[in-house]
């Protein structure tokens, strides 16, 4: 069976038709991903879905163990990760409720353990395009199968948070081109880089960005869009087996092909 892990919250665990199959705990020599992985098969796809922040969603953006989390995925002889996000929306045509398959990304984020190039074996990859265009090409035939409306692109840029930003910063980041701003994107997507694992984002706007509107931002707010938008967000995913393939005609395997620069093995 073909298998395809999927990075996001609890609210998915439930998506109609999906039989759950088991729960996968995982260690990992980075220490312990944030949950363990759950499988749920549907239509020919084993599903595995891990929870980002715990399952009591008791780690904040900041301190995700990024790294055990992608290695944990690798472990399970996964190389295909869709990543679910919340975010704010910085571009005006954006609002509340809408969809975005993101095409590109900003990292602002500090401290985090971004790397599994730090120290010995040092690669620099290449992450011009972050993200898989053969799975940004799935989710956008399943979302027009679901008839549902995305954005097939956009920029993502990551904050470290776990503060929301101040007005003038997402001014900032409008003008360098930013369009949706969350903080879980990096070092996400560079480790499934690393690890030569196809990565591909789907963000949900659960605000307009910071200063964008009068109103002051509320995690209520976030978690209410989330769940209002959660059934439209599994529509999508239950077309997913429709286009997916484990076969790899994209460059992300080869991501550290020519990109080694130090001396030892
Ligand atoms: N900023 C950063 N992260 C977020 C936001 C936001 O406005 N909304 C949801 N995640």
């Amino acid at each position: 069976m073909k298998k395809l892990g999927i990075i996001g919250g609890s609210g998915l665990y439930d998506i109609e038709g999906f039989d759950f199959v088991q729960e996968v705990p995982v260690q990992t020599k980075y220490g312990e991903p944030s949950d363990s992985y759950r499988v749920f098969e549907y239509k020919g796809v084993s599903f595995y879905f891990l929870n980002r922040h715990g399952r009591k969603h008791s780690i904040p953006p900041h301190k995700v163990n990024y790294k055990a989390n992608i290695a944990g995925f690798k472990e399970l002889g996964i190389n295909h990760i869709i990543s679910i996000t919340a975010t704010g929306g910085i571009n005006s045509s954006y609002k509340p409720g809408d969809i975005i398959i993101p095409d590109d990304g900003i990292d602002m984020t500090s401290g985090r353990k971004g790397t599994y190039f730090d120290g010995g074996l040092i690669h620099h990859i290449d992450i011009t395009e972050p993200f898989c265009p053969i799975m940004r090409g799935v989710l956008e035939n399943a979302a027009a199968s679901a008839d549902e409306d995305v954005f097939t692109s956009g920029t993502y840029i990551c904050t470290n948070g776990p503060r929301l930003e101040t007005g003038a910063e997402i001014k900032a980041f409008d003008r360098w081109g930013a369009d949706l701003v969350g903080m879980t994107l990096f070092p996400e997507c560079v480790l499934a880089r690393e690890s030569e694992l196809c990565y591909v984002n789907m963000s949900l706007i659960t605000n307009y960005a910071a200063g964008t509107t009068d109103s002051k931002l509320t995690t209520d707010e976030v978690v209410a869009e989330m769940s209002k938008s959660m059934e439209r967000l599994k529509n999508i995913i239950s077309m997913i087996p429709v286009y997916y393939t484990e076969n790899r005609v994209c460059e992300c395997k080869n991501a550290l092909k020519g990109t080694k620069i130090s001396k030892n093995d």
